[in-house]
């Protein structure tokens, strides 16, 4: 039925759309978590954490390649890296404050669930176009991205005291 076919065509676009915001997601998040790691002196605890979700990141970025490949096997995810992720990088960039390890843990947790409604739209819309492939990958990817934000969230009050801890301690650097 040509309706269907068209309804089905749009459906699969926007998917396609969407993974490749995703593609682009994966990218910033990598690049902001290295600036974060290689910035903490102090916080192992949280370093450690961050080292782990970068190996997993980057895996994630492999993974939403894979499903765009599997529509168009030319796909390069280059092309996609530049345009809408960097306002939101820029703003959790340009921390380098008194108290940027509580601000960049914080900005962490909200980017987890800016991945996690990422992860779950997508979901929604693999399911949609039948495409159990993806479905599986973004399911797979939004373990992993609720696991980091509930680490973050749960570690938020021990880091914040560590850091006061820190602070108030005369000629004690405090904010990495
Ligand atoms: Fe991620």
């Amino acid at each position: 039925m040509q309706s269907a076919q068209t309804g089905n065509d749009v459906r699969i676009e926007r998917l396609i759309e969407w993974l490749r915001d995703a593609h682009a997601m994966e990218a910033q998040a990598e690049t902001m978590l290295n600036k974060q790691a290689s910035r903490i002196e102090h916080y192992p605890e949280l370093k450690a954490r961050i080292d782990q979700h970068i190996t997993e990141t980057q895996n994630q970025a492999r993974l939403i390649e894979g499903c765009l490949q599997r529509y168009d096997k030319s796909y390069s995810g280059l092309k996609d890296l530049g345009g809408k992720m960097m306002a939101m990088g820029q703003a959790m960039g340009g921390m380098m404050v008194n108290d940027e390890i509580v601000k960049g843990a914080q900005m962490g947790y909200v980017f987890e669930n800016l991945e996690i409604a990422s992860y779950t739209i997508l979901i929604a819309a693999a399911e949609a176009v039948g495409d159990t492939q993806t479905k599986e990958v973004c399911e797979r990817i939004l373990v992993e991205e609720v696991a980091m934000a509930d680490w973050l969230r749960e570690h938020l009050p021990e880091l914040t005291q560590a850091y006061l801890t820190r602070a108030a301690e005369p000629n004690v650097e405090a904010k990495r």
